[in-house]
């Protein structure tokens, strides 16, 4: 039986300390001035994983406010997601670490796309060997003595989540990802403010597309969903949207080009999903990252599709890639509203002990989602969704 110290934050190698300055947080002197100083503190983890987006910070305020001032309860962060997990890289959160983080994008916690316990890749030479390092993990896990581990992430680090539940561990989940491709959920918080960015950059090309008489290509992340194409394909007035759900057949492409082009419409914005591939062909591979269990870096398509369609048109072509600028910098008003929502959520669910789910956002409001749901795999675009078929309405190629 492991006797739990429950002021110890490990850090790296470090032993559990027994020194007294883990007693002089905000926190304690909540708990005294309630009579019950040496009552054992509850406490909540916070683990952000898989790629930032904004939004998460917001999230981050939110469990760790109400947990703090509301429930009286400890807040420890997991540094850089699952990583954090194996090398117990752990940090106390104060109230004043999370004060004014609201709107800043990222992580303070910091996150990892490779770490995960179940196949942790260690280096040997120039290879990645992997290792289950998940009963260490539990090990960790239980030195904590935690009351629920908060795991803020999309489809990878839920996935995670789910397996170590079912080994044990009182979870609940918080979806983030700018694709919104998780199951489960209407919506991810991060999505919007990718779909703003992304907007905004179409509307910028748009102009200068016009003026040039230019065929504009933005490419925009969502490698196994086209989440964020079609959204901010149809709010920037996109002529040809391309989604990995649609495989294209660069003939159609083409023609939309040239019928607009026989209508006095000598420019065209061609918005496409890094995942997009034509009929019968596949993606285009930007990296492979050795160390990751999910190993694919999609990247590229826009500029394979700008020369096909100059070849094709004759018109002049360009492509810009959006990217990592997608999941930087600030979240919309909507994305602060959510994650906030979604943060003190998770806490309520902690509470009620829901654990092994993620807290979901359907028509009827905040659900919980069995994590076992998330896990089953991305939440690609539904053919006949509505919004394809307004978009159709309008005019709006898809390549098929
Ligand atoms: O999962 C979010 C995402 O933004 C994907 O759309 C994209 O394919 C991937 O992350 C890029 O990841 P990285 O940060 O490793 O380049």
């Amino acid at each position: 039986m492991i006797v739990h110290n429950p002021f110890f934050v490990g850090h790296g190698d470090q032993s559990p300390s027994t020194s007294t300055e883990h007693l002089h947080s905000r926190h304690q002197r909540i708990g005294q001035k309630g009579g019950h100083p040496m009552k054992m503190q509850k406490r909540v983890g916070i683990l952000t994983g898989g790629g930032d987006c904004p939004g998460i910070n917001a999230v981050i305020r939110a469990v760790a406010k109400k947990a703090i001032d509301d429930k009286g309860m400890g807040v420890i962060g997991i540094e850089d997601g699952y990583h954090g997990l194996v090398n117990r890289r752990y940090r106390r959160i104060e109230y004043d670490d999370v004060s004014g983080i609201l709107t800043l994008g990222g992580t303070i916690l910091g996150t990892s796309k490779t770490a995960n316990p179940y196949r942790y890749a260690v280096k040997k030479g120039d290879r990645f060997q992997f290792k289950d390092v998940s009963k260490a993990v539990m090990r960790n896990i239980e030195n904590l003595d935690l009351t629920c581990l908060v795991c803020i992430g999309g489809d990878g680090t839920l996935g995670i989540a789910y397996r170590l539940y079912k080994d044990g561990v009182p979870i609940v989940g918080v979806p983030k990802t700018i694709d919104n491709d998780l199951r489960g959920t209407d919506i991810t918080f991060g999505f919007d403010s990718a779909v703003w960015i992304a907007t905004e950059g179409i509307d910028r090309i748009h102009t200068t597309a016009e003026s040039h008489h230019r065929v504009m290509i933005i490419e925009v992340m969502g490698h196994q969903a086209g989440w964020i194409a079609l959204h901010s394909g149809v709010a920037g007035g996109g002529d040809i949207i391309l989604v990995p759900e649609i495989p294209y057949d660069i003939q159609i492409v083409a023609e939309k080009v040239m019928e607009r082009n026989k209508k006095g419409k000598r420019f065209s914005i061609v918005v496409v999903s890094e995942g997009a591939k034509p009929k019968g062909g596949d993606v285009v591979i930007q990296r492979m990252v050795k160390e990751s269990s999910d190993p694919i870096r999609l990247g590229g398509i826009g500029f394979v599709l700008g020369q096909q369609i100059e070849k094709l048109t004759g018109l002049e072509t360009r492509t810009v890639v959006m990217g990592h600028l997608l999941r930087g910098g600030s979240p919309t008003p909507f994305d602060r509203v959510l994650a906030t929502q979604l943060g003190t959520e998770a806490v309520k669910m902690m509470e009620d002990e829901e654990f092994g789910y993620m807290v979901g956002v359907k028509r009827s409001g905040l659900v919980a989602v069995p994590l076992r749901e998330v896990a089953r795999g991305p939440k690609t675009i539904p053919l006949n969704h509505p919004l394809i078929k307004s978009a159709r309405s309008v005019g709006t190629c898809f390549g098929d």
